[in-house]
């Protein structure tokens, strides 16, 4: 269970009194070498097909039919809701000679191979082959599209294992973060120079807001304050706007966080939903090679704002922040093969990381 709104805000309001943050007890010191080596960062792939992770949120799939394809551990999958309404994933390879069966998203009856049309239901099953008898004793059901090990839909979010889990991962300890009320309206993505580890890790502290965000997030927000929980590999950042203030005035049982912080969840181990005002954005952060990574990201309204609200909010906050994260890793990632360090030091501020890390190296020795 989650801290509740007005258990998060005594703590923030604790902090702002005695000029703290919540922080962990340990220094850690992650080798260089586990951002940069092409042996680790395999093993970092091959870790994601067996794990249940993030792969869209529920609203990306609204209707029956609808579908989202997208590269996944460096495989392109496709995960569709069906008839009946459940969600399935698939390797969106046709089982003839191999075409991605479908492109992007949409919403279909059935998936028609555009090489040669051989024709798939929702459920994956092959029902049409053209020229059927020019493939004499061919057996369709042996040719459905391959099935995913495991495609979960809970809390708001679809969930992709390709293969054998060696944990339920974030699966494990998922809150109900997004309900099926709440619409996507707007998905995006794009590429950056940069390791997937070190992108991640700018979303899990507040020890940097004053010096990186000096003139987006901190004239607004706190410098090194914020409220961390952990729930299994996952973990949850609070960084409060100064506006939260103002709540000291209201009675408690009016104190809500909605629009006085900025909430984000990371999933473990590569994505993190981060719930603003009036939109959220879940960011998947799919790692390309050891440089490089491209940002899956998804734009969903909140609960009980109008959707136009919602689109606003995102048009005015959309750049602020993240640019600076994103060259921050960037140039992090440029000095990966300089002699300087051997070691990243996270200290007891960066506690978000330092949980991150630690449930990556015992996952990672378990393969
Ligand atoms: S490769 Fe798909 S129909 Fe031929
Ligand atoms: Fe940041």
């Amino acid at each position: 269970m989650l801290l509740s709104d007005t258990e998060v805000i005594d703590r923030i309001f604790d902090h702002i009194d005695a000029k703290s943050t919540d922080q962990g007890s340990n220094v850690w010191r992650e080798p260089v070498d586990h951002y940069q080596s092409q042996e680790r960062f395999d093993k970092e792939i091959r870790l994601l097909r067996r794990l249940p992770v993030p792969f869209c949120p529920s609203g990306a799939l609204p209707k029956r039919g609808s579908y989202l394809t997208r590269m996944a551990a460096g495989r392109s999958i496709l995960a569709v809701r069906g008839a009946d309404g459940m969600v399935r994933a698939f390797f969106n390879v046709c089982r003839h000679r191999g075409m991605a069966v479908a492109d992007g998203e949409g919403c279909t009856k059935s998936f028609v191979c555009p090489y040669h049309a051989w024709t798939y239901s929702l459920d994956g099953t092959l029902k049409h082959i053209p020229g059927h008898e020019g493939f004499p004793g061919i057996n369709k059901e042996e040719h459905s599209l391959k099935p995913v090990v495991q495609a979960k839909e809970q809390g708001g979010i679809v969930f992709v294992a390709q293969e054998e889990p060696v944990s339920q991962g974030a699966l494990g300890h998922m809150p109900n973060l997004l309900s099926s009320e709440q619409r996507l309206f707007d998905k995006s993505e794009f590429t950056d120079p940069a390791n997937w580890k070190l992108v991640g890790e700018t979303s899990m502290e507040g020890y940097h807001i004053k010096a990186l965000h000096k003139e987006s997030f901190y004239p607004y927000g706190y410098n090194n304050l914020n409220v961390i929980e952990t729930f299994g590999p996952n973990a949850r950042v609070v960084f409060p706007f100064r506006r939260i203030e103002k709540l000291r005035a209201k009675a408690r049982h009016r104190w809500r966080l909605d629009g006085m912080v900025t909430d984000v969840y990371q999933l473990f181990p590569n994505a993190h939903l981060t719930v603003l005002s009036s939109h959220s954005l879940l960011i998947i952060l799919e790692p390309v090679s050891p440089v490089r990574t491209r940002y899956e990201i998804f734009r969903i309204g909140n609960r009980g704002v109008p959707i136009e609200d919602s689109v606003k909010d995102a048009s005015f906050v959309k750049d602020t922040g993240l640019q600076e994260d994103r060259n921050a890793a960037i140039s992090m990632t440029q000095g990966l093969n300089s002699p300087a360090n051997n070691f990243m030091t996270f200290g007891q501020y960066e506690e978000g990381a330092i949980h991150f890390h630690r449930h990556l190296d015992n996952l990672l020795n378990k393969l």
